[in-house]
Formats: structure tokens, C-alpha cells, sequence
């Protein structure tokens, strides 16, 4: 049987009805069969204060131990006010501290997100393209920036859309292939 790669899901909005998070859920149903997904929650995180650092709370710690534990990413994010959400933002701070254990380099990662204005989140992934970058995670090229209308999602939750299906089919099969490559030699 072919082995599975275990993908963490981050959603950078805290809300229970998050369109976010519906489509992280969409996407996963998508996903090429040999990822398996987990989501990482945020909700636990304290704000980052370098004071904590000598001794971690557990939220924290179980966190990056969920990153860390990861074969690849996926991260689905709002748009707030042109960038990333500061949920999203501060998760990635206390993974990249510190420095020899940043929890992001070598990562395989995912990006997508929605937001009801046309632009679909476009600001935001590529502050957050940036940042990842920075921190020598291994993101997936392209883009995938998805307006959210009432119709994008059917009542079982999957993408009603068939050119966004087809769209983001094929973005996850890339993705799917970058895991191969950099995770193949590990397992
Ligand atoms: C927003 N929203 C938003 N949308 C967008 O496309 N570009 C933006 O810059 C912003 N800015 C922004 C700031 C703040 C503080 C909030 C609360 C909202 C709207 C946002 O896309 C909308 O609330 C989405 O529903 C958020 O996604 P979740 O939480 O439903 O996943």
C-alpha cells in the first residue's frame, strides 16, 4: 500500500462559522489520496512575549510539537485589513522561536484562502508567501486566491464550483507531488 503523508491544517480565523475553514474542509476532500489531514488548532495560543520563552506554556508547546510532527502544511487563511490575521501571524512567530528549532523550515506548504471581496485574500497570501519564505518553509508555487460567494460550497461541503474543483484539484496534486519530493527519501 502506498504510504500516507500526515498534512497539518491551519485555518488563521478563530470563528466557528468561518468560510475559511469550510473551505480547508472543501479542499481536503480534494486532496490526492496518499496525504492524510489533521487540523491545528489556534485557539490556545497566547500572544508571543519573549518572557515566556524560558518556559514555554503547553499551548505552546503542544502546538509546535503538532507542526513539527507534520510531513507538509496546509494553510487557509482571511484577509485582515491587506494581510494576514494576527491569529495566523502570531501561530507562525512562536513556530519560528527558536531559531534552531523553527518548526516551518523545510516544510512543504499549502497556501489558499477566501474572503467575499474580489480579491479573494491575494494581499494576505503573499505577505504570508513572504514570511514563509523567510523562514525557509517550501511553498508550492502558484496561486489560489478564491472569492467566496453562497454558491462556491454545496450542502455537504464540498466545492459546487466545477472550475474552482478543477482548479484547486489540481493545485493540491502539485502539492501532493512536493510532498513526495522533499518527504519520499524520510519515510
Ligand atoms: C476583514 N475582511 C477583509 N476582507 C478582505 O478581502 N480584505 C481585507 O483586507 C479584509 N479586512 C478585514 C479586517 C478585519 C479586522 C475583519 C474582521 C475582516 C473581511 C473578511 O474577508 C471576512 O470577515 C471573512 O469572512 C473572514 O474570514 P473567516 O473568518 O470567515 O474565515
Amino acid at each position: 500500500m502506498r504510504q500516507t503523508y500526515k498534512i497539518g491544517v491551519i485555518v488563521g480565523s478563530l470563528r466557528q462559522a468561518s468560510i475559511n475553514r469550510r473551505l480547508a474542509e472543501a479542499m481536503v476532500k480534494l486532496a490526492p489520496s496518499h496525504l492524510s489531514f489533521e487540523f491545528i488548532g489556534l485557539e490556545a495560543l497566547p500572544m508571543y512575549n519573549g518572557d515566556l520563552e524560558a518556559d514555554r506554556p503547553s499551548s505552546v508547546n503542544a502546538f509546535t510539537h503538532a507542526v513539527a510532527a507534520c510531513d507538509g502544511l496546509m494553510i487557509v487563511t482571511p484577509e485582515h485589513n491587506r494581510s494576514l490575521p494576527a491569529v495566523l501571524k502570531n501561530a507562525i512567530d512562536w513556530g519560528s522561536k527558536p531559531m534552531e528549532a523553527n518548526v516551518w523550515a523545510n516544510q512543504p506548504v499549502v497556501i489558499c484562502g477566501t474572503s467575499p471581496g474580489a480579491m479573494g485574500t491575494i494581499a494576505a497570501q503573499l505577505h504570508l508567501r513572504q514570511i514563509l519564505g523567510v523562514l525557509n518553509a517550501q511553498v508550492v508555487g502558484g496561486e489560489a486566491y478564491i472569492q467566496f460567494k453562497p454558491d462556491l460550497l454545496d450542502d455537504s461541503g464540498a466545492i459546487a464550483v466545477e472550475g474552482t474543483r478543477k482548479f484547486l484539484s489540481a493545485y493540491l496534486e502539485r502539492f501532493g507531488q512536493l510532498v513526495l519530493q522533499l518527504r519520499a527519501d524520510a519515510g
